[in-house]
């Protein structure tokens, strides 16, 4: 399956992606300036039809998704999670930065300040959240002891510690189905129940990667206390605003982390007991 997705306009030299990275989030982190020879992909899965931009970042191929799709039409409930993390791994992508706006349930992790995920709880209700539909793919279970990838982490824990970027190594990412923001009993409960940050896209997404053996971290960007700990409601311009004030910062993190990425990966994620081999 790797290095076998052909460029666009070279059917005929056959050249390949190796697209080692890949970089999920909204528009806010995307900077088209970053990358040369960008392309615009699109990818065929069994699940359906992805739009990535790729292209060269210090002689390395890497790729930029948007989740909500390219125009950024589609709710969190409502993204096509499996095939956006099939495309990557036909593009031959075996590290995913994502990014996600988070509101906060733990006073130590403030707006405007980052989270490196390192476990998950799950409060969606809709999703498809597995790629072991039985049949052909089989029954499997998969093992979650390790859900987000621990190099990833510590280069991105390491590399934020350098540019001075305020980002807490470890977090609890609480997911809930959404499109409406929490209760304030909600955020009670998963408080109690250890979640430190909640949002509406991580949860089938980072499955989904851990069953293919992606390597796959999460940073979060704290954009508010969550209902009931803010001192106002909630709104998503405020979450939109306080993105956008800390979208530079977010982007010179990925930046600088990739140079420190090895190609030789030294974790679990890639031998995940109960993960599809494709
Ligand atoms: N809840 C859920 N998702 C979010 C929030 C929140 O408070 N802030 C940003 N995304």
């Amino acid at each position: 399956m790797k290095k076998e997705y052909i460029k666009k306009d070279t059917a005929t030299s056959g050249e390949a992606w190796q697209v080692r990275i890949a970089i999920i989030g909204g528009s806010g982190v995307y900077d088209p300036g970053i990358l040369t020879n960008l392309q615009e992909e699109s990818v065929e899965t069994p699940y359906g039809k992805v739009t990535v931009k790729v292209g060269t970042y210090r002689g390395e191929e890497i790729c930029f998704m948007n989740r909500h799709g390219q125009k950024h039409s589609l709710p969190p409930h409502k993204v096509n999670y499996r095939a956006n993390v099939w495309a990557l791994k036909m593009l031959g992508v075996e590290r995913v930065i994502a990014t996600a706006a988070v509101g906060s349930t733990n006073p130590e992790f403030k707006p405007g300040e980052f989270v490196l995920v390192d476990d998950f709880l799950d409060f969606t209700k809709t999703r498809v959240y597995t790629f072991f539909e039985g049949g052909e793919m089989g029954v499997v279970h998969t093992d979650f002891t390790e859900p987000y990838c621990p190099e990833l982490r510590r280069i991105l824990a390491e590399t934020a510690a350098e540019e001075g970027i305020k980002a807490h190594s470890g977090g609890v990412y609480a997911c809930t189905e959404g499109p409406r923001f929490e209760t304030p009993a909600e955020i009670r409960m998963i408080r109690q129940l250890g979640g430190d940050l909640v949002g509406m896209t991580n949860v089938p997404e980072v499955v989904l990667a851990h069953e293919l053996g992606l390597c796959y971290s999460l940073i979060a960007m704290v954009t508010n206390m969550a209902a009931g700990i803010a001192e106002t409601t909630l709104t998503h311009e405020e979450v939109l605003e306080v993105m956008a004030q800390n979208g530079k910062k977010l982007r010179s993190l990925i930046m600088e982390a990739i140079p420190r990425i090895p190609q030789e990966r030294n974790c679990r994620c890639w031998q995940t007991p109960g993960k599809l081999n494709i």
